[in-house]
């Protein structure tokens, strides 16, 4: 094992450090805003119904999500090493145990879960990028994107041939480290995406029914509202802020003693939530609009916009730029995914950083094909919740990333002591205590309350 103690006592990280405040708001931003705002979140909205299902999203974001992520920096903060072992190292030096190391793991695998089939889905975007410079969905109509959409799912070579190129670029990036690799990456993603969605909010008020659009996301029908769409609901809000699987606790590792953590989460948290709002804004007026049906799943995103784009003057340019950031934003994700097992394996076994990437871009890419024939060739192998791909993504979202959290908070509230925590948060004013309550309180609560009832409905 490598040791991180420096000689005053401060823990380093051996992995570098981010060069300023803003390359961790960055970073985490690139995290957390991703498919899942943009691909997942319109979609999951539209299968459950819109506004109460937006309604409990964001309470979620509010009360669980903001405290579980200011635990999960001030954790990896004060442990500098990998999720695992900074559990591990925690539980003792807080006078609990070292057996918290398995939350750190079971972040590991979450991580590696879901960038399989997360990868997968990079990959259609990455496809997108050259149907929509090629001109594929200039003057298409609706039928016709939907049947190219459904076409493009059955070719397995086309699928795992991106899904293999995705995989290779992240692994590329997480290769080559923390301060060249991601900071990079991040730093012109974030405002670009920023900017283009704000573009195709002005094309769809315009252009889509943009009051139905707005009526379907902010009316909440709350007879829509099962346990099942709620604990969605819940997992959407761990998924979308890259939290309960130890990535932001990777990344709270490498940062500099000084930052402010309150700030640094809310500014995270506020970009995430615009950035899928945007997205449900932008989705479903052109939805209403073209006759499209709003719980079309995880094709919706693939379906609208490259419709309604196409019909749109310079809109095989503007499609182009869209998937090309959707791509760069899945791809900051994807390394937050990484992350944890690969700073797990550098420092547990020590490797190279570029042999953890292959070895766990490897095992990922691998699993990955039990998400690329999800929609081919093993369509109709269902089980418990449906394709592979649908089991990966409950198991991960819904249980692994809250079963996470829940701990997380629990450990930053619970176990560890007042004065270590007031440490990291700087002072114990009233943030300090809104956090505390957060993690002692409400997010243990709620996440129990709704894991517990919707686990009873479902099995
Ligand atoms: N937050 C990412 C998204 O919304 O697409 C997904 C994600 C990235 C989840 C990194 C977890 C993570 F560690």
């Amino acid at each position: 094992m490598l040791s991180n103690q420096a000689g005053d006592g401060k823990r380093t990280s051996l992995h570098g450090h981010w060069s300023s405040k803003m390359a961790f708001i960055l970073a985490v931003t690139g995290s957390a805003v991703g498919l899942g705002n943009i691909w997942k979140f319109p979609y999951v909205a539209g299968e459950n119904g819109g506004g109460a299902f937006v309604l409990v999203y964001l309470a979620c974001v509010i009360a669980i999500g903001m405290p579980v992520m200011m635990s999960e920096i001030l954790i990896g903060r004060r442990g500098r090493r990998n999720p695992v072992s900074t559990m591990e190292l925690l539980g003792k030096e807080e006078g609990s145990s070292k057996n918290w190391r398995y939350v750190g793991m079971l972040g590991v695998i979450a991580g590696v879960f879901i960038l399989s089939y997360y990868s997968v889905i990079a990959g259609w975007t990455l496809s997108y990028i050259v149907k929509s410079a090629t001109g594929t969905f200039v003057g298409a109509t609706a039928t016709q994107v939907v049947a190219d959409h459904e076409a493009f799912k059955l070719n397995v070579g086309m699928m795992s041939f991106v899904h293999t190129l995705f995989m290779s670029l992240t692994v590329f990036v997480v290769a080559r480290g923390v301060e060249r690799g991601l900071e990079q990456a991040v730093r012109f993603m974030v405002p670009a995406l920023l900017t283009m969605m704000i573009v195709l909010l002005g094309y769809s008020i315009t252009s889509g029914s943009f009051g139905a659009g707005v009526e379907f996301l902010f009316t909440p029908d709350f007879s829509k509202l099962t346990w099942g769409s709620v604990l969605e609901a819940m997992g959407q809000a761990f998924f979308t802020l890259s939290i309960g699987m130890g990535a932001i606790m990777a990344y709270g590792a490498y940062l500099p003693e000084e930052t402010s953590i309150t700030g640094a989460s809310a500014t995270v948290v506020a970009a995430d939530t615009s950035i899928a709002i945007l997205a449900g804004l932008v989705i479903f007026p052109l939805v209403f609009a073209n006759g499209l049906q709003p719980d079309a799943g995880p094709g919706l995103v693939f379906q609208t916009l490259p419709l309604a784009l196409g019909q749109m003057p310079g809109g095989a340019f503007f499609s182009t730029i869209f998937f090309i950031l959707l791509s760069f934003a899945a791809w900051t994700s994807a390394i937050g995914l990484m992350e944890p097992a690969v700073a797990w394996l550098v420092e547990h076994y020590e490797r190279t950083r570029a042999q953890a990437a292959l070895i766990i871009g490897g095992t990922i890419w691998l699993l990955g094909f039990g998400s690329v024939f999800s929609w081919n060739i093993w369509k109709d192998k269902t089980f418990f919740q449906g394709t592979v791909f649908d089991n990966l993504d409950f198991l991960t979202n819904q249980i692994m990333l809250p079963t996470g959290g829940l701990f997380i908070a629990v450990f930053a509230g619970w176990v560890m002591c007042r004065n270590s925590t007031a440490d990291e948060l700087g002072g114990a004013g009233l943030s300090y205590k809104a956090w505390r309550f957060g993690a002692r309180v409400i997010a243990p609560i709620g996440i129990a309350i709704v894991l517990f009832f919707a686990i009873k409905n479902v099995v």
